[in-house]
């Protein structure tokens, strides 16, 4: 059973936890994931490693209210347990001296680059993040995403904060402005990461994303997770999550993540009547 040290709820649907996880803490690396399980009749969830304390044996996880799992994770408090929190999984970011590394998260996305933009600035290269939010209200770490980059710029779709507009604009005219960018590394929404990638394609700089479909068993087992990328099968919990943007087939993404669109609506239903009759 793995306890819940800390929570905090950063905006109304996103909460952070830190779980006592020392084995996972001693060999957590930055773009790396675990995949947890409530209890014995939960299903299994993939989230990103936020952070990591190898002294306090402890894992950071940032995560936002979608569906029945993380609606019932959001009830948990500290002090409470889980029952599984396997860890880490996937490959790490490539993490080395590349020269500009520009990083753009967009909502939830600001916690998997955390880890990602603070290695990267430890590796000598020059760090500009572009922080994107649908509105002010759903903003957060921004002085700690700041506190790692050289230059941050924060945008929000409806103007509340920052600058008016998507991610993709400003990155679009860093790009343009001569600025040499060797490396862009995207994490958020996949719609999001889709536009990232082409909007660095006729740059040519090289775009890595994190793909997030749906996984059960986390370790290769299942074929669940199968993207396609360069005209290659690849499974995304062994092989990535991190891949070239420019070479994912984005369609089939966008396809697989919908297959259980029924079967989730039916599971939150059956949770929601639950929990009224409760
Ligand atoms: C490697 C990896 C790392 C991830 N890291 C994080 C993380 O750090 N924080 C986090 O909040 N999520 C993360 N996710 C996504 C997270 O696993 C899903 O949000 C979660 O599985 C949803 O489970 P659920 O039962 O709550 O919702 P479900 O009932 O499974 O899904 C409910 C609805 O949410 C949609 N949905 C699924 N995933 C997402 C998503 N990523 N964003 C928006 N809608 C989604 C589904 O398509 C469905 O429509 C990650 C996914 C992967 C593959
Ligand atoms: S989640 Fe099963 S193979 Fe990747």
């Amino acid at each position: 059973m793995y306890e819940i040290l800390e929570r905090k709820d950063l905006v109304p649907n996103i909460h952070l936890f830190k779980i006592a996880a020392p084995k996972v803490a001693k060999k957590a690396r930055p773009g790396q994931f675990v995949v947890i399980r409530i209890d014995e009749w939960g299903e299994r969830i993939p989230l990103t490693i936020a952070d990591w304390d190898e002294e306090e044996g402890s894992i950071t996880i940032v995560f936002m209210e979608v569906g029945t799992t993380t609606c019932r994770l959001a009830r948990l408090q500290a002090g409470d347990y889980i029952t599984d929190f396997i860890g880490p999984l996937g490959l790490p970011t490539h993490i080395e001296k590349f020269g500009t590394v520009v990083c753009v998260a967009g909502g939830v996305g600001v916690a998997p680059i955390m880890p990602i933009a603070r290695a990267m600035r430890k590796a000598g290269n020059r760090v500009i993040s572009i922080l994107g939010a649908r509105n002010k209200n759903l903003l957060f770490w921004e002085d700690e995403l700041r506190n790692v980059s050289d230059q941050l710029i924060v945008t929000t779709d409806d103007g509340s904060y920052g600058r008016k507009g998507v991610v993709t604009e400003p990155l679009k005219e860093l790009l343009g402005s001569g600025e040499k960018v060797d490396r862009v590394i995207a994490i958020g929404p996949s719609i999001m990461m889709k536009y990232c990638s082409l909007t660095t394609k006729p740059f040519c700089v090289k775009t890595i994303v994190s793909l997030n479909p749906i996984m059960v068993d986390g370790t290769g087992m299942c074929g669940c997770c199968r993207v396609s990328v360069n005209g290659v099968t690849r499974f995304v919990c062994v092989d990535g999550p991190d891949f070239d943007g420019h070479q994912v087939d984005w369609d089939l993404l966008f396809a697989r993540q919908r297959i259980y669109l029924e079967e989730e609506k039916r599971s939150m239903e059956l949770w929601q009547c639950q929990c009224a009759s409760h």
